[in-house]
């Protein structure tokens, strides 16, 4: 594929624009400053440089980001900011969007695609893919509420009970808690139907990908086909 062509599908403008960035050499390829926007390079594992950053070659931007609070998921956000402020710009030009949301307050592993199919696949409600949450509550848990939250609660709004598929007491207020849904509000909802409050709410994993300890709050990280494999989702 022309680099011309592979810097404009990965939202470093118009073609024109890209060819003026080529010219201008601020694209390497191989360590190598490449200044022809029409050269021909084999895609399979490029990886090209713009003004100093690595760029894989990516038909589809897949990536996850540690959502720190004070972000919305929304593309037009209300009342902070879009957690898509927190990519580089080109990223934000692939019109990349997060699969599923968290709350405002909410913090950790968000995934962010521009794969349709992928955010299709995996916000699908049938697929059932769990989410954990680690959920801080303003009064001690007891069994009595673990119990209740696995046999199901009822959400107003909703006709049938919700049930957790894990949920766990790891500290005096600490919760851990297994959704396959992902209905607004779903963890706080349920543990407010148990009689306690959600003051704190973390998302450590979706499927078998957890959160990684190194990815701080507000950083990002492209997902690598191990990662897809751990989401349950292979092409
Ligand atoms: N459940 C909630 O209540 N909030 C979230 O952000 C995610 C799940």
């Amino acid at each position: 594929m022309q680099l011309e062509r592979i810097l404009q599908k990965h939202g470093f403008g118009s073609r024109r624009e890209c060819r003026g960035l080529i010219r201008r050499d601020r694209v390497a390829i191989n360590g190598q400053v490449c200044d022809d926007p029409f050269v021909e390079l084999d895609i399979e594992g490029l990886i090209f440089t713009v003004d100093g950053v690595d760029w894989p070659y990516a038909e589809f931007a897949t990536l996850m980001l540690n959502k720190p609070a004070g972000y919305e998921c929304s593309r037009k956000p209300k009342h902070h900011a879009s957690v898509l402020e927190l990519l580089p710009v080109p990223l934000r030009e692939r019109d990349v969007q997060p699969i599923g949301r968290l709350d405002e307050d909410t913090t950790g592993l968000l995934l962010i695609t521009d794969d349709g199919q992928l955010n299709h696949v995996l916000s699908s409600a049938k697929r059932k893919v769990p989410k954990v949450y680690l959920a801080t509550t303003k009064h001690p848990l007891d069994q009595a509420q673990i119990d209740q939250l696995l046999a199901g609660v009822l959400l107003a709004d909703e006709y049938e009970p919700i049930s957790a598929a894990a949920a766990e007491i790891v500290g005096e207020n600490l919760l851990r808690l297994t959704l396959t849904e992902g209905k607004y509000h779903q963890v706080k909802r349920m543990v407010a139907a148990v009689s306690n409050r959600v003051e704190a709410l973390h998302r450590e994993a979706v499927g078998e990908l957890t959160l990684p300890p190194d990815l701080k709050p507000g950083e990002w990280r492209w997902l690598s086909a191990a990662d897809l494999q751990k989401l349950g989702y292979s092409k």
